[in-house]
């Protein structure tokens, strides 16, 4: 009879194994371990033993019951592993598992100070209008009253292509020309954004591409006053409507008058610091009324139009803004530096 259980271990255990899913496992374990299981069935059996054969028999057979329990819960937890991973791989979502966590993704500093440049003219009643980024010697220079060899063309270090007068643009100004032969005779109330390219060496300070915003405001009636409390009005909104400006004199060969604008130092306030350079402002932008001769180049007559002008750097803007010491950030593609914002 021991014969009998030793083989019946035997066979159990390999039933045990060759179990391929749960279902069989649970009719293994009544067919084995249950009441009325082959181990349970012998161990009734054993009255038919002489007496002294008995206490073996018992000893042996419930070592026999603990390991087929043991090898049982072990088989158990493999099959439910195997099961559950049969199920991940069939069904691919297991609702019961946690997800994974969503990396949201931001815009780039320039376009967000972009757009909020755009939401400020656009209040204003500006549209924005396209222009593009390759460029003739003609729309870049001249038609904006700069000749060849003019040395006013020294304020733009210039990208050149293999064909003749085909060139990057240095500045959105061309962009001018364009709407004004787009919209004549109608009134012009413009903002003309997109990327600009300098041949310049790149250092902190100046990079070989970076954004503008022009500004074109053509009309009957258009004045200095107009380009000076639109830009007033523009700046408040942009930077805080406590924040003082002030125009300075300056040079530009497609204006005239001519401007720069500055606005009082965010970081000081006024009183001098190392941002605005001791000076109490920031310049912020290039301005003036649309020179004449740019005028009649879009095909305005300027006896009976005028028009005013204003450029300035979104990237210079974000860089006073946030205190960004380095304009090569910008185009880096450094997650430290474009996470913080
Ligand atoms: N185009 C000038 C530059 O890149 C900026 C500028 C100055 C634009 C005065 C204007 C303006 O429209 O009126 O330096």
């Amino acid at each position: 009879m021991l014969e009998q259980l030793e083989s019946l271990y035997q066979q159990a255990l390999t039933n045990l194994q060759a179990a391929p899913d749960t279902a069989a496992l649970e009719d293994w374990y009544r067919d084995t371990l249950g009441r009325k299981g082959q181990v349970q069935l012998l161990s009734r059996q054993v009255g038919q033993l002489e007496p002294a054969q008995r206490p073996a028999f018992g000893q042996r057979i419930n070592s026999v019951k603990n390991e087929l329990e043991a090898a049982y819960q072990q088989r158990a937890a493999a099959l439910k592993m195997a099961e559950l991973e049969a199920r991940l791989a069939a069904e691919q979502l297991d609702v019961t598992l946690p997800g994974r966590q969503q990396f949201h993704g931001r815009l780039h500093p320039a376009s967000q100070t972009l757009r909020q440049i755009y939401r400020i003219w656009g209040d204003m009643g500006f549209q924005i209008y396209r222009s593009r980024d390759v460029e003739t010697d003609e729309y870049n220079f001249e038609l904006l009253n700069i000749p060849q060899h003019h040395p006013a063309r020294d304020m733009w270090d210039t990208f050149h292509t293999t064909a003749p007068g085909i060139i990057l643009r240095t500045h959105t100004s061309p962009g001018q020309i364009h709407a004004m032969k787009e919209y004549f005779p109608e009134p012009i109330r413009v903002i003309l954004p997109g990327m600009c390219y300098r041949y310049e060496q790149i250092t902190a300070r100046s990079e070989i591409q970076f954004h503008q915003v022009e500004g074109l405001a053509v009309g009957k009636n258009i004045n200095m006053t107009h380009l000076k409390g639109t830009l007033t009005d523009f700046a408040r909104r942009m930077f805080g409507a406590e924040r003082k400006v002030r125009f300075r004199a300056n040079y530009f060969p497609f204006t005239e008058p001519s401007a720069e604008m500055d606005v009082e130092c965010f970081l000081c306030e006024g009183s001098g610091c190392h941002l605005c350079k001791q000076t109490g402002w920031l310049e912020i932008l290039g301005c003036g009324m649309v020179h004449p001769t740019v005028l009649r180049n879009g095909g305005y007559d300027p006896a009976v139009y005028a028009g005013f002008a204003f450029g300035m750097g979104p990237e210079r803007i974000a860089m006073l803004k946030y205190g960004i010491e380095d304009i090569r950030y910008f185009w880096s593609n450094d997650l430290r530096f474009l996470e913080q914002f």
